[in-house]
């Protein structure tokens, strides 16, 4: 009962604002940032894109799913792929199981039709992270890797990539390599000044296009709980 319950917890603490209320300011947020990213890189063809931010639960999974969705309702077909292979959360976002997922397909068992999920949302797919690999950083660096993005830059017109934290593991810096753009998600009074110089001059090194930063959690007076940057 217990359990029962923490996981009911789970899932309504991963509702997804942009899905369940697009007419919010919370969701209008996420259309700007929307935005930004389309005017980013005008003359490039951007559809390949990576969330990470220096440290956990920074909101990288959230902001990643529903920067997804306002894609999605903007027209566009859209892939969310869950690589953060340590610490997967899609399934539960979306309610899904977590198997087959990327890691089925980068092991070289499954096939991208196989692992690919409706998400229940118009216009968005997914593939979950499928179970945990012990060699995550290889995975995702692997000439399957390279043949997946490939493919599915062939089918989307944009794919969203969640990952790990930046500064624990090398997996964001390999995904960032192969990503047209990357995001930095910072937490505002959470991440502190110098992981985000950090994270950032991380990434720079795997030469990651880091195209601009949200700002997460930041408290405005009044009405404006919730509030994002872009730029
Ligand atoms: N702006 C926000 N306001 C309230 N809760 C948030 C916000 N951003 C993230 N969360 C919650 O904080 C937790 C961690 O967020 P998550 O996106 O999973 O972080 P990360 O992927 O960076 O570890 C989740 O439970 C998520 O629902
Ligand atoms: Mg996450």
């Amino acid at each position: 009962m217990f359990n029962k319950k923490k996981k009911l917890k789970q899932f309504a603490a991963r509702k997804l604002v942009t899905n369940v209320s697009p007419r919010s300011i919370i969701s209008e947020q996420f259309r700007t940032v929307r935005t930004n990213i389309n005017f980013s890189l005008p003359n490039k063809d951007l559809r390949t894109l990576l969330f990470t931010s220096s440290s956990i639960g920074e909101g990288k999974s959230t902001s990643a799913a529903n920067v997804a969705i306002t894609f999605a309702q903007e027209g566009k077909k859209v892939l969310l792929v869950d690589a953060d292979l340590r610490k997967p959360t899609m399934h539960y976002t979306f309610e899904k199981s977590n198997s087959p997922g990327i890691t089925n397909l980068l092991t070289g068992h499954w096939n991208i039709n196989e692992v690919i999920k409706e998400s229940g949302i118009i216009g968005l797919h997914l593939i979950t992270c499928g179970p945990i690999p012990s060699n995550p950083a290889e995975l995702l660096g692997s000439s399957s890797m390279d043949n997946f993005i490939k493919e599915i830059r062939e089918i989307y017109d944009m794919i969203i990539f969640d990952s790990p934290p930046a500064l624990s593991v090398s997996d964001a810096q390999i995904l960032s390599n192969k990503c047209d753009g990357t995001i930095l998600v910072i937490s505002s009074g959470l991440t502190e000044k110098k992981s985000i110089v950090k994270a950032k001059e991380i990434l720079e090194a795997s030469k990651a296009n880091i195209i601009g930063t949200i700002l997460n959690n930041y408290k405005l007076e009044k009405d404006h709980y919730y509030y994002q940057y872009y730029g």
